[in-house]
């Protein structure tokens, strides 16, 4: 997910849940080929987090397999091609959802991925882009141009976020496709996720781990206070600062922050420590008032 997925939120998620499979943030193709540094960081990875799914998106068939043979050297695991994107800026350059209005361009994309490398070549797109009628057209289409997965996020283009995702028509994608199917959209809970796989292959978590990469785990495995959750946290925040430095590493940790103490008792009144940390010692203290206030809450 971009501006969260990076190397050090990958490594929390891993740290909770090892067996679990994570993405980078979605990365330009054209980018990855003029060597961008920022794109570069984006792609950097620790063996910790292995097996990484590098996702690129574009839609320039040469940037694409520039693009795959680069993820390959690099050691990912796979990588996974975006046309599900529905970021203004994405689709008027006629990127991620754009796609889907183009099969054509879609299907020559994969194609050029899949000939260009060896390793397994995904997709990740949406139902459609007001309706879900030409999903199983578009699917067979991937299929046929090299695709070795599809991941389905179970909402249109024109749908919010908000909008409950519907998987009814993933599951009948599945039944019209030979490749693995797996669905995404909407699922708070390893074990909703796990009654909503039906015949599909596999699910994506994506909101529901930023501030909870425990969601990853059962809920017999859930973390029983906040104090549970302090190692996980600190470690998020020394790998931010590793990767980026403190200045950067400190801004950028921050909404995780934010997020991490949602819902917890007196989160709002801790707010301005918190998108104020700036080093390790900073986290450390706003996590004590933090414990404090809550053990004065339960007395
Ligand atoms: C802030 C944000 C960033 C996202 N970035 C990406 C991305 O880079 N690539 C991608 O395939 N999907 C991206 N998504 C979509 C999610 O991967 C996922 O498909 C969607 O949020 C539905 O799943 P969820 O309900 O589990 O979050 C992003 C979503 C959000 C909210």
């Amino acid at each position: 997910m971009e501006g969260y997925s990076d190397s050090p939120f990958r490594r929390v998620c891993k740290t909770v849940a090892p067996t679990i499979v994570t993405y980078t943030e979605f990365t330009s193709a054209d980018g990855l080929t003029y060597k961008a540094p920022r794109l570069l960081e984006k792609f950097h990875f620790t063996e910790t987090e292995a097996p990484v799914i590098a996702q690129i998106f574009g839609k320039n068939e040469a940037s694409f397999a520039a693009a795959a043979k680069f993820c390959e050297e690099r050691g990912f695991a796979g990588i996974d091609l975006n046309m599900g994107c529905p970021a203004k800026k994405v689709v008027k350059s006629e990127h991620g959802i754009a796609l889907r209005r183009n099969h054509d361009l879609a299907f020559r994309l994969i194609e050029a991925v899949a000939k260009a490398t060896n390793l397994p070549v995904s997709v990740k797109t949406r139902l459609g882009w007001s309706d879900a009628s030409d999903l199983i057209e578009f699917g067979r289409g991937a299929q046929n141009a090299g695709a070795d997965m599809i991941c389905i996020h179970a909402r249109t283009y024109q749908e919010p976020y908000g909008v409950p995702a519907v998987w009814g028509p993933v599951y009948a994608l599945k039944d019209a496709l030979t490749i693995p199917v797996w669905g995404n959209g909407g699922v708070t809970r390893l074990e909703d996720g796990v009654a909503l796989c039906q015949n599909l292959d596999g699910f994506l978590i994506g909101q529901a781990a930023i501030g909870n990469p425990w969601v990853f785990l059962p809920e017999d495995q859930q973390p029983k206070t906040f104090s549970d959750k302090l190692d996980v946290i600190r470690k998020h925040a020394a790998w931010m600062i590793e990767e980026r430095g403190e200045l950067n590493g400190m801004r950028q940790f921050r909404k995780h922050f934010l997020q991490y103490v949602k819902g917890i008792h007196n989160a709002k009144s801790f707010r301005s420590e918190i998108c104020h940390v700036a080093s390790l010692e900073d986290v450390d203290t706003a996590l004590d008032l933090i414990v404090k206030d809550a053990a004065l809450a339960a007395h």
